[in-house]
């Protein structure tokens, strides 16, 4: 293995090469990495028309006890459906005394809701009422018989809609806990938007702490945002619209994720995308409406309405605080502009008819408000001159592990003018993938040392999906798997850590041969760990064949040595190659790091039989 690690050969490597891609598929933002508690807190999710169903929501008590149903006597215009308990039974009446745990209702939250001992959870409710109410919010065990929190509000009227707000301290843990409303007291109460989040989130923004801080720990260049197929939408009617996701929480409509077949109130919305890619210090990339969803698309008519719609969107992102929608971000809390500098034009709509058409309309307009934006077609721009503009083209790459290990050389014979790719989505799927596999990383990882390979053409790069609550698994694999309070790394992900400090970095050409033996691949990178000031050479050799490769390694051409005080070496490998991580073996195949004790410009190591090896070399 030969590093040509000369300055004349060196070439730096785009900031923001490798990034993370989120979109709302398997309950990756509602129930997910977004904090809330309650699932369908508007009681919106069972249409606009009444009496609707409010699954999840669950009655306490039977129906001589309680009736409870649906109206439209929400006070918020968006969303105007409310929730009215009739409670027919009464502590005091000897004809219908209420049962002693009381009647009302109950919601699990997205699978259970993960309470834990000591920590503080916000609860909001919006609440009117004919007369005085005695009423109990508590966060129970999954049947509520364990009670973990409560709060009582007692001889108090709503005869407006009011807002109540505390906080609840967990005396228990339970992953499988539940809210609960209840009453002894006969008489009619409406509910609205009602609320439980942890009062520890990530960066205190509404950010499930344990799933964020593995996204930061990626160190992404960017985040691509809200979708894939999702930010189509099946329908235009169920498309993600950034408007209506904006503003404050209990305003907003939420919407039926069509694609993916379930609700969400949209609490994860625009402002909130844009506030995670600032805190995991990714730039956000917008994936637009262009007007075509799945199954239908606008008429050409309304088309100047979706461009405006995305011109607001940008001035929301990155308006000064007093322009008309850059003030809604400012009082959201966000006065300073967000780094917005790319936008896709749309998902995968290349193939529809209008996509020209529309992708100019949109084009135009951006370039022309703002000239530094970046815009993705998503023409593929690998197979030939794209007859439209663009700064880079979007590409999905899904196939089997052994294609995917073939297109490690994708890039090498594509033209170096035009446009720059954008692989947006990659992923081993299908068999070899299974759940996650450490095959399918492997392969992954092939793909992604071509792409650092050509760099100088390929711009951008994430996996899809990224995440996948284990409750609601609609694409297989995923990058991290959780429930209510685990959370786990497929291999997939801990392959992409060995890429995590390639953004930014100085890449250096290298060549690695074994005679017969056509399973390794390689590269060589300098960066510099920004905290300590301290510069590495990383080598990362792939081995994916069965053989353990006993290899020699010169490095020439530096111009600091390599320091004698050695360095780290991380592997990644399994007994089989089928081997997944799971929420009993969570690091079955996760890296192992090792200390060498020497290390110096010439190297002798053994590689293991399909491995992902990496040494970072303390220059
Ligand atoms: O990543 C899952 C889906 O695959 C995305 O929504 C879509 O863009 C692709 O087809």
């Amino acid at each position: 293995f030969n590093v040509d690690a000369s300055s004349k050969s060196a070439r730096a490597m785009p900031d923001n090469l490798f990034g993370i891609f989120f979109e709302e598929i398997n309950h990756a933002g509602a129930g997910g990495l977004w904090a809330e508690l309650v699932s369908n807190r508007g009681f919106e999710a069972g249409g606009k028309n009444t009496p609707s169903i409010f699954d999840p929501w669950v009655q306490i008590g039977n129906d001589s006890n309680i009736i409870l149903s649906t109206e439209r006597t929400s006070i918020f215009e968006r969303n105007e459906i409310a929730l009215k308990l009739e409670v027919l039974c009464d502590k005091n009446a000897k004809s219908n005394p209420c049962p002693s745990q009381g009647v009302g209702v109950y919601n699990p939250g997205f699978w259970g809701m993960n309470i834990e001992r000591g920590r503080l959870y916000n609860v909001v409710l919006h609440i009117m009422s004919v007369k005085s109410v005695d009423i109990s919010v508590s966060l129970t065990s999954s049947d509520g018989s364990q009670n973990l929190a409560q709060h009582s509000i007692k001889g108090q009227k709503f005869l407006g809609w009011s807002k109540v707000e505390f906080k609840l301290r967990a005396r228990g843990t339970n992953s499988n806990s539940r809210l609960q409303i209840t009453t002894s007291k006969s008489g009619t109460i409406w509910l609205d938007q009602v609320s439980v989040m942890p009062s520890d989130t990530f960066k205190g923004h509404g950010f499930r702490n344990d799933l964020a801080s593995m996204l930061s720990d990626l160190k992404p260049g960017f985040l691509r945002f809200p979708g894939g197929s999702y930010s189509q939408g099946g329908t235009l009617m169920n498309a993600f619209r950034w408007k209506s996701t904006v503003g404050p929480w209990e305003q907003r409509p939420g919407h039926f994720n069509d694609i993916w077949n379930y609700w969400t109130d949209d609490g994860l919305g625009f402002f909130e995308f844009l506030q995670l890619a600032e805190d995991i210090g990714a730039l956000p990339v917008w994936v637009i409406h262009n007007g075509i969803s799945l199954n239908d698309q606008i008429n050409p008519s309304s088309l100047p309405s979706f461009v405006e719609d995305v011109l607001d969107g940008i001035e929301f992102a990155r308006g000064d605080a007093h322009s008309t929608w850059g003030s809604v971000r400012a009082e959201m809390g966000h006065p300073n502009p967000f780094k917005l500098r790319y936008i896709s034009i749309g998902n995968q709509e290349c193939l529809n008819g209008n996509y020209r058409a529309n992708y100019l309309k949109f084009y135009t307009a951006i370039k022309s408000a703002y000239p530094d934006m970046k815009v993705v077609t998503n023409c593929d721009g690998s197979i030939g001159k794209l007859d439209h503009p663009a700064d880079l083209y979007d590409l999905h790459v899904y196939t089997s592990a052994s294609d995917m290990f073939s297109k490690a050389q994708l890039f090498d014979k594509i033209s170096r003018n035009g446009p720059k790719a954008f692989v947006s989505e990659y992923a081993v799927t299908g068999n070899d993938a299974g759940k996650g596999t450490l095959v399918a990383a492997l392969a992954e990882a092939a793909f992604l040392l071509g792409l650092e390979r050509n760099s100088d053409i390929v711009e951008m790069a994430s996996c899809a999906p990224l995440f996948v609550n284990d409750n609601d698994r609609r694409f297989n694999p995923d990058a991290i798997v959780f429930n209510s309070d685990a959370q786990f790394g497929t291999p997939s992900y801990w392959m992409q850590q060995f890429f995590k400090y390639s953004n930014s970095a100085t890449y250096h050409p290298s060549t690695i041969q074994v005679s017969n033996y056509p399973y390794l691949l390689a590269s060589a990178l300098t960066w510099e760990d920004t905290n300590s000031r301290r510069k590495y050479l990383k080598l990362k050799i792939l081995n994916y064949g069965s053989a353990a490769v006993p290899l020699n390694m010169s490095m020439s051409g530096l111009e600091t040595t390599i320091s004698s005080n050695g360095g780290i070496q991380a592997v990644l490998t399994s007994s089989k190659l089928s081997d997944e991580n799971s929420f009993q073996e969570p690091k079955k195949v996760a890296p192992v790091l090792t200390k060498f004790a020497k290390a110096g410009g010439k190297m002798s190591v053994m590689i293991a039989p399909y491995s992902l090896t990496s040494f970072d070399l303390l220059l």
